[in-house]
């Protein structure tokens, strides 16, 4: 009996745990992307900011693309802890790219994030360019 009553306590922490990291994870990217990506994250043409529908999903599935994910200027530089970028991350890629999002897509953990961001490509964009070849070669065309 006692058993039964400390699982249903264990996973109503969880749940609760798992709902904050959500409710965190939206928190911080309207505090520190939507300056500039928008609060529906839909970017902004005359600015050259990128809409982050769609498109960043594709990024997730390759090794290189996750590298980019957590190298662009505004994670790179920011002030964000590396679980912080995780958390983001994984909150912006469910929210706004799951369609395009691998089916065993593996969320990054705060250890990937600061192996990846420790390396900062001096030319961003190049970096953009391997990861949409690489991606081509899989089939995966993307156009904006
Ligand atoms: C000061 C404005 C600014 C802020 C703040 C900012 N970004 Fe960006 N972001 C850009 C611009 C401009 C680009 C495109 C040019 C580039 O790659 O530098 C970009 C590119 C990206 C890309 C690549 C999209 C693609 O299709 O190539 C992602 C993903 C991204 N940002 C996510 C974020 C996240 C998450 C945050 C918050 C932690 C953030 N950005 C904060 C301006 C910003």
């Amino acid at each position: 009996m006692m058993r039964g009553k400390w699982a249903v306590l264990l996973l109503l922490a969880s749940v609760g745990g798992a709902a904050q990291a959500v409710d965190y994870g939206h928190q911080s990217y309207l505090l520190h992307c939507a300056g500039c990506h928008l609060p529906d994250g839909s970017g902004s043409k005359p600015n050259d900011v990128p809409s982050l529908h769609g498109i960043p999903g594709h990024f997730a599935r390759i090794p290189e693309g996750r590298a980019f994910l957590t190298q662009v200027p505004g994670i790179a530089y920011s002030p964000l802890s590396n679980a912080e970028v995780a958390e983001i991350l994984n909150w912006m890629l469910l929210e706004y790219s799951k369609d395009t999002l691998p089916a065993d897509f593996v969320p990054f953990t705060e250890a990937e994030v600061e192996r990846l961001r420790a390396e900062r490509p001096a030319e961003i964009f190049k970096v953009r360019e391997l990861v949409l070849g690489r991606l081509q070669q899989l089939g995966i065309r993307i156009d904006y």
